[in-house]
């Protein structure tokens, strides 16, 4: 049997990108137009940015890499890798971290401690271990006097970082952030801010907040219509003049 034909088998390549998508196509069951369009999607190394337009598919790509969702043509590759099967991707979820658009899709646990040592202890990681993570990394956070707050009484802005934390303490090697800033004030939006700079691995961040992205990524890339449109920072600008596109990175003619 050739090695094409038993792609499962092969090994991980650790000079491989670790995610790539090659054409990739996705619809929602009764829709006529798919949600994601034959996308192509290698990711840089480093924080990049993801914008586009509200329905442009950003958040559906986000679930298809996680593999929450299936897509139904093309093919995904993780450090080399096929991702065929659920092994496949629990494989990933363990170096690749997601944090939801919405806050309340993350959390489930009583209290935030327990929320954060969740992760760590669903690896067989011994509950007093699990929970000196957990509370390392809300003190790395700043985090620490919500411990042992009731998680769903948390206000958004608060449970978006009690998300990140929960997130965090699995040591992802990709971190996936959906509209991070969204309801955030600014005080917190600068805070988020800063946790993000200080973290060295790689981000891709969705976020309809031009200069929350400009701030925070080295690389832009733009999706429309289930599609990567483009990319390249410098093929987008921002400036503050009076028309249609306000102050949202858009691209004059000529
Ligand atoms: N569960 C679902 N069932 C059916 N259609 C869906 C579902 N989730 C999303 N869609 C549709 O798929 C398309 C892409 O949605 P998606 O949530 O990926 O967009 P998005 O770019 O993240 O938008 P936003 O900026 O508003 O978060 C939209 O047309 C949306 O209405
Ligand atoms: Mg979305």
């Amino acid at each position: 049997m050739s090695r094409l034909s038993q792609p499962s088998a092969m090994n991980y390549n650790s000079t491989a990108p670790l995610i790539e998508l090659h054409d990739i196509s996705f619809s929602y069951p009764g829709s006529k137009t798919p949600a994601l369009d034959e996308l192509n999607f290698i990711p840089d190394q480093g924080k990049v940015g993801l914008i586009g337009p509200n329905g442009s598919g950003k958040t559906t790509l986000f679930h298809i890499i996680m593999g929450l969702l299936k897509p139904s043509d093309g093919q995904m590759l993780f450090k080399g890798k096929p991702l065929l099967k659920e092994k496949d991707f629990r494989k990933l979820r363990q170096e690749v971290g997601l944090l939801f658009q919405d806050a309340d899709d993350q959390l489930f646990s009583p209290t935030v401690l327990e929320d954060v040592a969740f992760g760590p202890l669903n690896l067989k990681i011994s509950p007093a271990k699990a929970r000196e993570m957990a509370g390392q990394i809300l003190k790395k956070l700043r985090l620490s006097d919500l411990e042992e707050r009731v998680t769903h009484q948390l206000s958004g802005g608060e449970k978006k970082l009690v998300s990140l934390a929960t997130i965090l303490v699995m040591e992802p090697k990709l971190l996936l952030l959906d509209e991070p800033t969204n309801n955030l004030d600014s005080a917190t939006r600068s805070r988020l801010i800063e946790i993000l700079g200080s973290l060295e691995i790689s981000c891709i961040i969705i976020s309809h907040d031009w200069d929350f992205l400009a701030a925070s990524t080295a690389e832009i890339y733009a999706m429309e219509n289930g599609r990567l449109i483009r990319s390249g920072k410098s093929s987008l600008h921002n400036h503050f003049h009076v028309h249609l596109h306000g102050g949202q990175p858009h691209e004059h003619g000529g």
